[in-house]
C-alpha cells in the first residue's frame, strides 16, 4: 500500500455529503489520504440515469477502501419497477465488490445509556460485534410469484459458511487481544427446522477447532433474539446468516439508544477493499440544516483504519463513542477537530437496511 491510501468517497444523498465531509476533515487531521470522490445512489441517477456506474464500481474495486455516507430520498421514491432506485447502488456495490461479511459493533456510550429502551443495569457492560453474512441466503436466492403463491429460496454452501465463520473467529481473537477478555463466538441459526441452518451449525463446528482459544456456543435465532435483550452484556461475537443478521443487528442497535452511534464495515476477500458506512440512512428530513450527527461515520472511518487500511493506531477502537451531544460542541475533551464537524445531535431510534 502506498504512503497515502486511496479512499473512494461516496457521499451519496441527503445528509451523506455533510457527514462524509466532516469525516474527510477528521481523516485529514489524522494522516495523509488520497480521496477520490464519486457519485452513488440518487445523485448518480440524476447525473447518469443509474445508481451505480461501471466506472464507479471499478474505482471502488481498485481503491484501498471505500467510505460511504447514505443513499436515498423521496425524490427517487418510485413504484415503477423499471425506474432506477438509489438502493440498487448499494446492493450493486456489495455484490460487485464481493462484500460477504458485515461487521457491526455495538457498544453503548455511557452518555447515551439513558436513551436505550432497556434498563441501565441490563445494558451496562455490553460490548458486542454482530458478524452477518451479506451475500448469500434468502436475499440472494431464487424468488418468484405465481398467482397467490410466492417463494424466496434460501441456499448456503459450505464454502460461504466457512469463510464468514473464519471472519467471526478472527474478529473474536482480535477483540480479545485489544481488551483482554476470553473470546467467544455465538453462532445463531434455526437448526431445529432449517436444513441450511443444520449445514451452518455443522460447518461452524468444523471451523471452530482452528481457533482453540475461542469458545463457541450455538443459539437458535428465536432464543438469541430474547437473550440479546435479557443479557446483552454476555455476548462477544454473534455470527449469523443474512436474514437473521439483518434482524438481530437492528435489534442490537436498540441497545445503544441512538442509531447515530452505529458504524459498520462490509468486507470481502483478504486484500480486497472494504466498504465502511454508518448504519443510518440519508435522513432527508434534516439534510442541509447542519444538524446531522457525523459520529457513526467517524466510527465507520475508525473501522476503515483498523480493518480496511491496517492502521489501528490511527483509528483507535470503534464503537466506544465519547457521548457527544448537540449542546456539547467541544466534543471529547474539547477536541477541536470534532468541534468543527457539523451539528452533533442525539435522535430517535429507527430501523436500517
Ligand atoms: N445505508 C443506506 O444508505 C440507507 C440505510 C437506511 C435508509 N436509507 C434511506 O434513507 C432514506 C431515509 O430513510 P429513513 O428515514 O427510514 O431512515 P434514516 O436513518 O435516514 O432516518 C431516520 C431518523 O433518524 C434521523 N437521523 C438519521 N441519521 C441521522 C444523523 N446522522 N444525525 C441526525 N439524525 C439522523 C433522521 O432525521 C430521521 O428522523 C430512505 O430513502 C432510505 O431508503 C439508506
Amino acid at each position: 500500500m502506498s504512503e497515502a491510501p486511496r479512499i473512494v468517497v461516496l457521499p451519496g444523498d441527503g445528509i451523506g455529503p455533510e457527514i462524509v465531509g466532516a469525516t474527510m476533515r477528521l481523516l485529514e487531521a489524522l494522516g495523509e489520504f488520497e480521496f477520490d470522490e464519486r457519485l452513488l445512489g440518487g445523485a448518480s441517477i440524476d447525473a447518469y440515469g443509474t445508481a451505480l456506474t461501471d466506472e464507479v464500481l471499478e474505482a471502488c474495486r481498485a481503491a484501498d477502501a471505500v467510505l460511504l455516507g447514505a443513499v436515498g430520498g423521496p425524490k427517487w421514491d418510485t413504484t415503477d419497477p423499471d425506474a432506477p432506485r438509489p438502493e440498487q447502488g448499494l446492493l450493486g456495490l456489495r455484490k460487485g465488490m464481493g462484500l460477504y461479511a458485515n461487521l457491526r459493533p455495538v457498544r453503548p456510550s455511557p452518555a447515551l445509556i439513558g436513551a436505550s429502551p432497556l434498563r441501565e443495569e441490563r445494558i451496562a457492560g455490553t460490548d458486542l460485534l454482530v458478524v452477518r453474512e451479506l451475500t448469500g441466503g434468502i436475499y440472494f436466492g431464487d424468488s418468484g410469484r405465481e398467482g397467490d403463491v410466492a417463494h424466496d429460496d434460501c441456499e448456503y454452501s459450505a464454502a460461504e459458511i466457512e469463510r464468514i465463520a473464519r471472519t467471526a473467529f478472527e474478529a473474536a481473537e482480535r477483540r480479545a487481544e485489544a481488551s483482554n477478555h476470553k473470546p467467544r463466538v455465538t453462532s445463531v441459526d434455526k437448526a431445529n427446522v432449517l436444513e441450511t441452518s443444520r449445514l451452518w451449525r455443522e460447518v461452524v463446528g468444523r471451523v471452530a477447532p482452528e481457533y482453540p482459544g475461542v469458545a463457541l456456543e450455538h443459539l437458535l435465532v428465536d432464543n438469541a433474539a430474547m437473550q440479546l435483550v435479557s443479557r446483552p452484556a454476555d455476548f462477544d461475537v454473534i455470527l449469523t446468516e443474512n436474514l437473521f443478521g439483518d434482524i438481530l443487528s437492528d435489534e442490537s442497535a436498540m441497545l445503544t439508544g441512538s442509531l447515530g452511534m452505529l458504524p459498520s464495515a462490509s468486507l470481502g476477500a483478504d486484500g480486497e477493499p472494504g466498504l465502511f458506512e454508518p448504519v443510518h440512512g440519508s435522513a432527508p428530513d434534516i439534510a442541509g440544516k447542519g444538524v446531522a450527527n457525523p459520529l457513526a461515520t467517524f466510527l465507520s472511518a475508525a473501522m476503515m483504519l483498523r480493518h480496511g487500511l491496517d492502521r489501528p493506531e490511527v483509528g483507535g477502537r470503534p464503537g466506544g463513542g465519547g457521548g457527544h451531544r448537540r449542546d456539547d460542541r467541544r466534543g471529547a475533551g474539547g477536541d477541536r477537530r470534532l468541534a468543527r464537524a457539523p451539528g452533533l445531535r442525539v435522535y430517535p431510534d429507527r430501523g436500517s437496511t
